[in-house]
């Protein structure tokens, strides 16, 4: 099987604009992506990386064939939306479904994945391209929800590493994992079991956490850190406050 790069998707999207002469002039739609579909069983070690569950809503960015929201609505029985810049996928797409039982599960709308609101989300699928996904890597980070799993198809997202990357050998193909981590940088101040408070700075670069020099995470909604004393923190930020498993609570005080 043939392997596609970023090279081989440049190639695909050069040729893809040629038009014959003579012939009349055709509307080429404005794509960020050239089409190359996944292979079904990279959709299916994707949506088995991401954890899908039936409760998941679930949307593909560039959604081609609509291949991998009707699997994870058959499969899984999620909801989801599928958008495409090119009529004829989401026409494709909207057969597939119709097909595999699941047209009232999911949508497919012919829409620019830029202006996509993708706040709804538990699960985000991506097979875009490396610049792409650093364009809307800002967007998944300010609009996703903590907790959100982004699954992507052969493509990094530069600086951000991922939870987990799994090779597909049979297709040559590399997939990522990351989950949307809570923001907490900022000032907070934290309070013990027995009611002592201390304030402290966390420095943040995406999942990773720095508490005045002692190394921590953010998995999600989920914070865990150790001081240098051996005190171990781990607890669950909602908006402004932090609520530790073993009687600790932290509120965030400033930038
Ligand atoms: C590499 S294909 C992936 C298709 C499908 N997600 C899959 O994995 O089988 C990328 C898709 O993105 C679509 N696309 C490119 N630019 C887009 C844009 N700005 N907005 C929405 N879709 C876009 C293309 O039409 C193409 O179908």
């Amino acid at each position: 099987m043939l392997k596609v790069t970023a090279a081989l998707f440049a190639a695909v999207l050069a040729t893809s604009v040629t038009v014959p002469m003579f012939s009349p002039p055709v509307r080429e739609v404005e794509r960020d992506v050239p089409y190359v579909p996944t292979p079904q069983p990279v959709v299916d070690a994707m949506l088995k990386l991401a954890g899908v569950r039936s409760s998941d809503y679930h949307i593909d960015l560039g959604c081609g064939d609509g291949r991998i929201v009707v699997t994870a609505a058959k499969r899984y029985g999620t909801r989801g939306l599928g958008v495409d810049i090119d009529p004829k996928r989401i026409s494709e797409a909207r057969f597939n479904a119709e097909v595999a039982g699941v047209l009232t599960q999911v949508e497919f709308r012919r829409a620019d994945l830029f202006e996509t609101d993708i706040a709804r989300a538990d699960v985000l699928t991506l097979y875009l391209l490396p610049s792409v996904n650093m364009r809307l890597r800002p967007t998944i980070l300010a609009r996703l929800k903590p907790g959100t799993r982004v699954v992507s198809h052969d493509f990094d997202m530069g600086d951000w590493p991922a939870d987990q990357r799994l090779r597909v050998p049979e297709e040559g193909s590399d997939i990522y994992l990351w989950i949307v981590p809570a923001n907490v940088a900022g000032r907070w101040r934290v309070t013990g079991p027995a009611g002592r408070s201390h304030d402290l700075q966390f420095e943040q670069r995406f999942q990773r956490l720095d508490v005045g020099g002692a190394q921590g995470r953010v998995t999600g909604d989920r914070v865990t850190f150790t001081l240098p004393d051996g005190a171990r923190f781990d607890g669950r930020v909602q908006g402004e406050t932090i609520t530790g498993a073993n009687g600790w609570r932290a509120v965030r005080i400033g930038d």
